[in-house]
């Protein structure tokens, strides 16, 4: 795992944003897998203005969400296709049938899972996959105790979760769906490289659980640590556990500048 400690969010993001955009430049066809949450929306910004100021070109590029709520048609507001729509794609050139998102409103749930892991084998797999973070440690919706090689399926928020997006739905936990459809871990882990975002101090603990701790199902983003490319963009606030922050900030302080968004 490589730690990339920033100021702030905003650096974070910046940073973070160079790395896909260096993908793209190399392999215009790049399959980007994406998050939604608050925590990438600054990193989407910034991609959003590469592509307004400086031409870069996403036309060929596919992408595959991690997640979505089942029961919230497309249209919905809190829905993950409504929020990339009105964060990114909107603004950007990717043509509509290269944008994957689980359809939260599919008949045959099963189905569409083994659909959308099956798309994105057709799509050469994933070169760049987002994260987010939960406090509890889940990446994409995969909750404590999920299977550490799970693929695409149907799963339960835990109250926590519930708690925390709450935020979203009027703060109101009564309308946050219980059931989403995400990617697995096992679908995560395959793709070439990770790159996890985590901002704030209410992210502290699940980013030292995450880098330092042991590897555990009740930490599900750990499992990134058997991953042989991933990065962790953090603000210095959600790196105040760390117990090697000095050191993370040394290595990449001393490296060469053409590798730092690689
Ligand atoms: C949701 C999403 C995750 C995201 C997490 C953190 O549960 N399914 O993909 O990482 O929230 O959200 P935020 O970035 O708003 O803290």
């Amino acid at each position: 795992m490589e730690i990339i400690i920033s100021q702030t969010a905003e650096e974070s993001s910046v940073l973070a944003a160079r790395v896909i955009a260096r993908q793209v430049r190399e392999k215009p066809d790049s399959v980007l897998g994406l998050a939604t949450g608050s925590t990438p929306i600054r990193m989407y910004q910034e991609l959003i203005r590469m592509h307004q100021e400086e031409g870069l070109d996403f036309s060929r590029v596919t992408t595959f969400n991690l997640d979505e709520y089942v029961g919230l048609p497309r249209t919905h507001d809190q829905s993950y296709y409504y929020f990339m729509q009105e964060q990114l794609f909107k603004y950007l050139n990717i043509p509509a049938a290269n944008i994957h998102l689980p359809d939260g409103m599919a008949a045959d749930i099963p189905a569409h899972c083994a659909e959308y892991e099956a798309q994105i084998q057709a799509a050469g797999g994933i070169d760049i996959q987002v994260l987010g973070i939960g406090s509890d440690g889940h990446i994409a919706f995969n909750e404590p105790t999920s299977s550490l090689s799970s693929r695409t399926r149907i799963k339960t928020l835990t109250e926590q979760t519930i708690e925390d997006n709450s935020r979203f739905f009027d703060g109101d936990e009564t309308q946050v769906p219980r059931h989403c459809i995400t990617m697995g871990i096992g679908t995560i882990m395959e793709a070439r490289m990770n790159l996890l975002l985590a901002f704030g101090e209410g992210k502290a603990e699940a980013v030292v659980q995450t880098v330092e701790g042991p590897i555990s199902s009740m930490i599900p983003a750990s499992i990134l640590q058997h991953h042989q490319s991933a990065k962790v963009f953090i603000d210095e606030s959600a790196a105040t556990k760390l117990k090697l922050k000095e050191y993370y900030k040394w290595v990449y302080a001393g490296k060469p500048e053409w590798q730092k968004d690689q």
